[in-house]
């Protein structure tokens, strides 16, 4: 079988696997411990020194990880990747600040990154290039040489047309991504807004069954939900439920329902609009008042992007308020924690609540939503309410699906979770389970690395 080359910024370091890093470093671990392979991305640290790669061995994954100069790390990280394509993908346009000089860092760090990685691939390698950070890198190893199939992976929606017409570098970065052999999305809506962008943006690009053909170079693309590991997710769950952590968080309970969010800090989390949400549903079914708790736990991420600065002061001010309205000497309504846990520990919690709140404004596909249904106890099972503009929401139908932007809603399916029967909680669980089961983490490994073997001329790769 050939060997799994995989290329993501983030990189889950081995030895340091905690909290809050993000769907894309837990999928990609899995994808790797089950066959091996090697794993090039940066090593988390500044350092303007010339850098070569350094070699880490955690069998069956080989590491291979590189600093980022301080220019790049404000260019390409917080510049081009997380202030113009996050806020862009993620329908927040308003959020957007662009400088020219960071999208020229941006290709800057692809080219240097695959000029690292060239000397490291062997023959009949395949390369899976992820997420929004890495648009150049595939034509960036084709320049320098590779011929082995390379394939993207966008953890990110794709966004629609009216949104894309506002990033600057729009025309390079979609014909870059016609310099991959496979382009793989979350979910068929993604596929449907890349098609649609193409036919605006590059009308000379043409499909064909199952891709696009681009001077003459044929892309496949395809979507591909990524799912999680649903008996290891169990089996953790169950575990946590237990554990310290878990156990001092029932006693905290005394009897009272829990409702339970878990994000990185992020401003597409939609974290405002659900606090809100929660308020609304103390201040419409009061009885609810005192008999439930809201636990939001949200690690924080991308402390140097000044918006998400912003967005921690704003949710501070609601946490605040809230308070003000509504808590008791013996009762806090809402606890709100920006550190993170182990993953057992937030597994455990998920297992814990009554029902699991994930709103996002917009996100890939989300896999807490995921891990929240697997977590669950089959004869006791929890309620998931689920943002409709979540990837998850296409697959996890039988959640109570809301508008993360309508807090009259939320309230009402967080009113209507808490009421709900447990005829009602199981059937709508085991749906759940079902496609989690057929959909898991494996099934998105395996049919991705074997479209994108399918890519390779006859006799190489697979
Ligand atoms: O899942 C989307 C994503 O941007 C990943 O690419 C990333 O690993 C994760 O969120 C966490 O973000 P960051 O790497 O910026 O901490």
């Amino acid at each position: 079988m050939s060997r799994l080359v995989i290329v993501s910024n983030r990189v889950a370091l081995p030895g340091r696997r905690g909290g809050g890093q993000g769907g894309l470093a837990t999928g990609l671990v899995g994808a790797l411990a089950a066959q091996g392979g090697l794993w090039f991305g940066w090593n988390g640290r500044l350092s303007d020194a010339p850098a070569t790669p350094l070699l880490e061995h955690d069998p069956p994954i080989t590491y291979a990880l590189t600093p980022l100069s301080h220019r790049e790390f404000e260019g390409y990280y917080i510049g081009f990747a997380n202030r113009c394509l996050w806020p862009v993908f993620h329908a927040q346009l308003h959020l957007m600040h662009y400088e020219p000089d960071d999208l020229s860092i941006y290709l800057e760090v692809s080219w240097r990154w695959a000029g690292e990685l060239v000397p490291l691939l062997g023959p009949g390698d395949l390369i899976w290039v992820h997420d929004y950070h890495l648009i150049p890198l595939g034509c960036a190893l084709r320049a320098q040489g590779v011929t082995s199939p390379i394939g993207f992976f966008l953890h990110t929606p794709f966004p629609g047309v009216d949104l894309l017409r506002a990033l600057p570098g729009k025309h390079r970065l979609v014909e870059m991504l016609l310099g991959y052999d496979l382009i793989g999305f979350q979910t068929p809506l993604d596929c449907q807004s890349f098609y649609r962008t193409l036919a605006f943006f590059l009308p000379e690009a043409h499909r064909e069954a199952g891709g696009v053909r681009y001077r003459g170079h044929l892309t496949r693309v395809d979507c591909f939900p990524i799912g999680i590991a649903v008996e290891e997710v169990g089996q953790l769950a169950r575990s946590g439920r237990h554990n310290r952590h878990g156990q001092r968080l029932e006693a905290s309970l005394t009897g009272r329902r829990l409702i339970l969010g878990i994000d990185r800090l992020d401003y597409s989390k939609g974290l405002a609009n659900r606090f809100r949400a929660y308020e609304r549903l103390l201040e419409r079914w009061p009885e609810f008042q005192r008999q439930v708790v809201l636990l939001q736990i949200a690690p924080l991420s991308r402390t140097e992007v000044p918006e998400y600065g912003a967005i921690r002061s704003q949710l501070n001010a609601i946490v605040g308020d809230i308070h003000a309205r509504y808590a008791e000497y013996d009762w806090m309504p809402l606890r709100y924690m920006t550190r993170g846990f182990p993953r057992s520990t937030i597994l455990g919690f998920l297992r814990q609540a009554e029902v699991g709140f994930i709103t996002p404004l917009r996100d890939g596909m989300n896999l807490v939503a995921k891990e929240y249904v697997a977590a669950q106890d089959p004869e006791h099972p929890g309620v998931l309410v689920l943002s409709g503009l979540a990837g998850a929401s296409q697959e996890l139908e039988e959640a109570l699906i809301v508008n993360p932007y309508d807090i009259e809603e939320m309230a009402g399916a967080l009113a209507k979770a808490l009421a709900m029967g447990l005829e009602e909680r199981c059937q709508r669980f085991q749906g759940m389970m079902e496609r989690l089961r057929r959909g898991d983490l494996r099934h998105w490994i395996t049919s991705f690395r074997d479209a994108l073997a399918a890519t390779a001329p006859a006799g190489e790769g697979g």
